[in-house]
This record gives structure tokens, sequence and C-alpha cells, in this order.
């Protein structure tokens, strides 16, 4: 089909926290690629995305901080806006969930709904914590996930085998904020009847999109429609969101991934008069850009809202990428391991394209992928630096030393075989950038520009103009070959920054400028042209486009990630709240160790014994130095756990000691003993005491 309007959204992320460079990789960057290039090609579009301002992270976060939810996204609104601006993400529109148009659109579309009877009205058994006197979002929900056995997964979804689930189906659910079992009460919620939606999603996406979409996508979409879909309620028990538009509905808000996507059309209502020839009209293109863990969201809940309101175009694609790791671990906002963008660009001002350039370089395309500062490194100097960045500047400088500062002539009558590969190569990637933007590969995209320019790099070796000009006796004719050489070098560097422009759109500028030209040069019907620049023509002296990263650099960017990333058994202050987002990042699960004879663990002497006394010690930020009832004998052991407990709550408790471990000094004092403790995957320290209370120095066996 084709379309006379693009709309082109990005993810919206939630306003509570600093954006990261796996934000960036997931949806921002790939999307702001696709839109300039569509812009270059003067197509009709809109780029739109915002802060996510509702829901659990944000009331969540508001927690942790000590500050109302409105602060909280009031604060990370304007950040994460400002890190997206400096980063070059061109949106048309970056607006809020918290706007009053969003407001009344998404009450809007909940109304028509209502209305037309979709909804199914239900009550049912919530889960209520009745310490803090709360119905429980599904994410304060904490229990073991029933597909991997990871004890810590939410009630919404498991975050180490990514399954969805539903806090009924958890094993053993508690409450995230006060640990208690969980009571039931009665509460009434509006469902959207997504099962009555699934003949009609898997004719179209299994059948329409099978071909068109991301594998990874339409496998995810693919294995949720096989599993079958249930009503999914649409409403939630909270005084943070948008208001359910009901009489009957004190104290209830719109579920936030109900307003979330409709923040789309809302931006694009606060953007301009026409927003619905975008979102109405049959011959609009509309692409989500997103992470792999908003598939669902996207493919499924929300087309089918759409498709129940009616009136609304479908997302042709939604091209998800995986996710970027940071050195071999996965990104986590409460831990610190995160590269976060505004400290990116303090610490490399001016320099957003060579980040630019490394994650789509390195992009999650088709699976995690990993970011390193070493990689960051290779590619910038190895890459950007020597191939792209080297030919520009040969060629600005040759024609400097060699043609008198000007754009030589093209003598076509000498053009050689070389010459003419050259040329033929430029019109040649020009296609391929193009279709594999299309095609929503964008690395392949910019890993043709780089090749293009490693061709000029080796058309320039092979011509070697240089050495042409040391031969003053035959003067008229090599000159002529120097001005074919510098000519053709010059117009592939006019088409270079027209190809690398939607990628490095910085880098682009700086060319621009060099070459003294209009901004219209980039258009991309420009590409593959031989004549962008006129013989004649003075050009500026070259800027280098890119700088080296030294080692220095790279090791102090290493040693900050790591330096001030929280451990896992780090956990200052154990709070439910920010145990909640901690566990968003849970360990992996220790190795098995080699199988031992009966006799090896006859060796250990476990008996149980109980705390007396528990003191911090000096100097000693892990260490409290316990006192323990053995039984026959009062034992000093010393045990790094003043990070988990204080130690007037640990006296009296039961504990399982290695009793017969060698002596170990520690700071001084004398360990006799070990206490055994369990590590969750989130890094907290359960002791392993007897479930009742036992004798102290009863051996454990
Ligand atoms: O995962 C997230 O950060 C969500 N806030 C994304 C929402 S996308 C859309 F629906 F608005
Ligand atoms: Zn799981």
């Amino acid at each position: 089909m084709d379309f006379k309007r693009y709309l082109i959204t990005s993810a919206l992320p939630y306003a509570n926290g600093p954006i990261h460079i796996g934000h960036l990789a997931g949806g921002y960057l790939p999307a702001d690629i696709y839109v300039r290039y569509l812009r270059a090609q003067k197509r009709d579009v809109k780029f739109i995305s915002g802060s996510d301002e509702h829901g659990v992270p944000i009331t969540i976060r508001a927690m942790r901080e000590g500050i109302t939810p409105q602060q909280v996204v009031d604060k990370y609104h304007e950040m994460m806006k400002d890190s997206f601006a400096k980063m070059g993400i061109s949106f048309d529109i970056y607006s809020r969930t918290s706007s009053v148009t969003h407001r009344d659109t998404s009450q809007a579309f909940f109304s028509k709904l209502y209305n037309d009877g979709v909804f199914e009205e239900k009550e049912s058994e919530q889960y209520y914590d009745e310490e803090h006197d709360v119905f429980l979002a599904d994410r304060y929900i904490i229990g073991t996930c029933p597909v991997c056995g990871n004890p810590n997964a939410y009630g919404d979804q498991c975050e180490r085998c990514g399954s969805t689930l539903s806090p009924e189906i958890l094993i053993n659910p508690h409450s995230a904020l006060s640990h208690s079992k969980l009571v039931k009460k009665l509460t009434k919620h509006w469902y959207f009847p997504l099962n009555k939606y699934e003949d009609w999603l898997k004719e179209w996406i299994v059948e329409g999109k099978k071909n068109e979409w991301k594998p990874n996508v339409y496998g995810q979409c693919k294995s949720w429609l096989d599993s079958g879909l249930q009503p999914r309620a649409m409403t939630r028990d909270s005084n943070w969101g948008v208001p359910v538009p009901l009489p009957d509905a004190k104290g209830k808000v719109l579920y936030v991934w109900f307003d979330a996507p409709i923040g789309y059309i809302s931006a694009t209502k606060e953007l301009t008069n026409q927003w619905a020839d975008y979102w109405c009209k049959e011959d609009t293109k509309l692409v989500h850009f997103i992470g792999k863990d908003n598939i669902v969201f996207h493919c499924i809940i929300f087309p089918a809202m759409l498709k129940a309101h009616g009136g609304f175009v479908l997302p042709d694609n939604v091209p998800a990428n995986e996710f970027l790791n940071i050195e071999g671990e996965k990104v986590s906002t409460s831990r610190n391991w995160a590269v976060w963008v505004h400290e990116y660009l303090e610490d490399f001002p001016e320099q957003q394209d060579l980040l630019r350039y490394v994650l789509c370089a390195n992009a999650p395309e088709t699976k995690d992928n990993d970011f390193t500062w070493k990689d960051f490194q290779d590619r910038v100097n190895g890459e950007l630096v020597s191939i792209f960045g080297n030919f520009v500047n040969r060629a600005f400088v040759l024609m400097h030393k060699l043609c008198k500062g000007k754009v030589p002539r093209l003598h076509n009558e000498l053009l050689t075989d070389r010459d003419k590969e050259l040329i033929a190569a430029i019109g040649n990637a020009k296609t391929l950038v193009e279709s594999n933007i299309e095609n929503y590969k964008f690395r392949d995209g910019l890993f043709e520009v780089i090749d293009l320019a490693r061709k000029g790099n080796k058309y320039l070796q092979d011509c070697a103009p240089w050495s042409l000009a040391k031969t003053p006796e035959l003067q008229v004719e090599n000159q002529m070959q120097i001005d074919n050489c510098l000519h053709i070098c010059l117009q592939l560097t006019a088409n270079l920054s027209i190809l690398i422009n939607p990628f490095l759109p910085f880098t682009a500028q700086k060319m621009i400028y060099m070459m003294k030209v209009v901004e219209r040069m980039l258009d991309w019907e420009n590409a593959g042209r031989m004549n962008l620049l006129n013989a004649g023509y003075p050009l500026r002296a070259p800027e280098l486009l890119f700088r080296k990263i030294e080692d220095a650099e790279i090791a102090l960017q290493v040693e900050k990630l790591k330096g001030r990333a929280i451990k896992p058994t780090q956990d200052v202050e154990p709070t439910p709240e920010k145990e909640v987002a901690a566990l968003a990042e849970t360990k992996p699960a220790a190795p098995a160790k080699d199988t031992i004879t009966f006799d090896d663990f006859a060796k250990i002497d476990l008996r149980a014994g109980t705390i007396l006394t528990a003191e911090k010690v000096e100097k000693a930020d892990k260490l409290l130095k316990l006192t323990v009832d053995m039984g026959t004998e009062h034992r000093t052991i010393v045990s790094g756990i003043a990070m988990h407990f204080a130690p007037e709550d640990i006296v009296g408790k039961q504990v399982t000691v290695v009793a017969n471990l060698a002596p170990r000094k520690m700071r001084g004092i004398e360990s006799q003993g070990m206490i055994l403790m369990a590590e969750n995957a989130a890094g907290k320290l359960i002791f392993v005491s007897p479930a009742e209370h036992t004798d102290a120095g009863s051996e454990v066996k």
C-alpha cells in the first residue's frame, strides 16, 4: 500500500528515573533514525512520544524517594525530555500523560467502550494488604513464578523468564509492602474481553503479519494467542492515575496500560489539529517502536482496544528491540547498573553521535546485546575515526593541498574503471541503506554507509593523488587524474553526509558546514548523485568529525560504573519498597557445586545456636560481632550481615552455626564459627533457622 502519512511512536517511558542507554537502544534511537530518513524523503511524518506518568512504577518511586507521585513525574519528565533532546531524538512532540488533553482523551475512549457495552463489569476478590489498608496492584504482590520457580516474581510478570503472570497463579503470594500474607476483599472492576478479539487478532497477526513483523515480535504474539486470551481488568483501585469516568467508581483509576497507549493519540492531538488524519485515515502507516517487554501491550491489547473503539488505524508494524545489557549484566536502575544518558553527555560533551553510532552498530535488533566501554572505544576509534572520519578528512586535506581549496572538475574522458566502480558503489549504497531502513534493519543500513566510506579510503589509496603530484614532467595529465580522484571523493563525501544523516545527524551538520552547502542538500533524493558539489566551488578547511577515545577515558567509565553499583548483597536499607524495585533485577541462581560423599558432609558440625548479643564492628560496615549460645558454651562469631540486619533485631534469634570451622581473625576479633544464611535472587539474606524453637546446641543433620 502507498502510505500518505507516517505516524511513528516511541514507547512512553515511565517518568520514574533518568534515561539510560538501554532506553535509547530499545525504542528511541531506531525510531529517530527511521523518522529522520522519512523526513529526508519529504514524507509526511509525525514522531510522537512522552512520559508515562501513571501506574505503580511511579508510586513505588514516590515511596522510595519520600515525595509525592506528582513530584516524581515533574522531576523526571523534564530530565528525560532534556536527555532525548540533547541526543538528537527529534520528536515532534514529547508530551506527558498527566496532561488535561490526555485525561479527557483516555476518559472519552473508556466511556465510548463503556457505552458500547464492551466492558464486562465484575466484582472479584482482590488481594488486600490489611497492614497498609490498600488493595495491592499486581506489581506489589510477590511470589514464586509457576513457570521458572523464581521466588521473587511480580504479580504481573516474572522478570527472570519473562512470563506474563497474574497474582492468582503466583505460588505463595505475599505483600511487597508489609511482607504479610494477603487477604482477599471484594472490589468491582471493568474488564476488557480480550477473548472476544482472539479470532480477529489471530487473523490479523498470524495470517497477516507473519512475514512482515520481526520474528521475535511475531513469535511472542503467536505464543500469547496460542495460549488463549482472557478478559483483562482495565481499571485499578488507586488514587494515582486517570479517574474512571463513572459515577460509581470512586477510588478507581484507569489501568496504566489502558491509558498509556492512548497517550500516543492525546499527544498527537496536542501537536496538530489534523490529528485525526494521522489516526483515522487508512493510508496512514502507524509504527510503534518499543522494547521487547512492551510487545504484548502494543501488538495485542492496544490493537484490540482500537478495534473495539472503531475508527482508528492499526499498527502496520511494531519493530520491537530486545534488551541491551551493560558489561555483561542486565541494566538495573535500582542497582545503579546503567550508563545514564545525562552523565554521558556531561562526560563526552558534543559527542552524541559517538553514542548514537555505537548503540546503532550494536543494537539488540534480533537478540539481547552487550554494551561494553571497550567496544565503544573500538568502534569509535576503529570505525568512525579510522574509516569514516579519516576518509572525509583526507579528501578535504588533499583537495586543499592539490586543488587549491576548490572542488576540481571532472574530466569524463579520463574516467577509469576504478572511478566507475566507485561511482556505481555510491548508487548501490543508497539502494541498500534505503531497503535496510525500510525493513527496520538499522545496523545493516549503518554498516552500508561505513562500508562505502571504507571503499572511499581504498579508492584514495589506490589513486594515490599525492604521488601523482610528485612527477612535474607529467604535470598536466597527472593533474587531471588528481582532479578526477578528488572530484569523486568530494562527491562521495557529499553522498556520505546524506546517507549518514538519519544515523548521525550532528555529523551530517558538520559536514554540510564544511562543504558550505545548504541543509536541503541532505534530502534523500540527492543521494546517489555525482553533481552535489559544483566544480570550482571553494570548501572550508576540514574539521575532525570524530575524536579518538583514549584508554584512560574508558578505564574511568568502567570504574565509575562498577564503583557506584550497589552489590546485590549490599542492600543498605532493606525497605519493602526498595526491595520491590530491586526485585526487578534478580541475581542468576548460583551454579550447582560438585557432588560430595556423605562422609564429606558428615565432617561439618552443624548446630542450632541462639544469638545472645549483637553489635557493630568498628570501622567495618558489613560486620556484626555476635555472641551465640551453643548449649555448652558461648561463642564469638563475626558475621558479614551488618548491611542486612540491625543488631537489636536479631538478638534472641535461633540460627544454624557451622561449629567446627577453623577459627579466623576478622578485624582483630577471633570468629569461632559461621552463621548459615540463604540469599535470595534479589541478594537479600535470610537466616536459616530451625522451624521451631530448639535447645541451643542441637545438632543439625
Ligand atoms: O515500559 C514502559 O516504560 C511503559 N511506560 C511503556 C508505555 S508505552 C505506551 F503504551 F505508552
Ligand atoms: Zn519465571
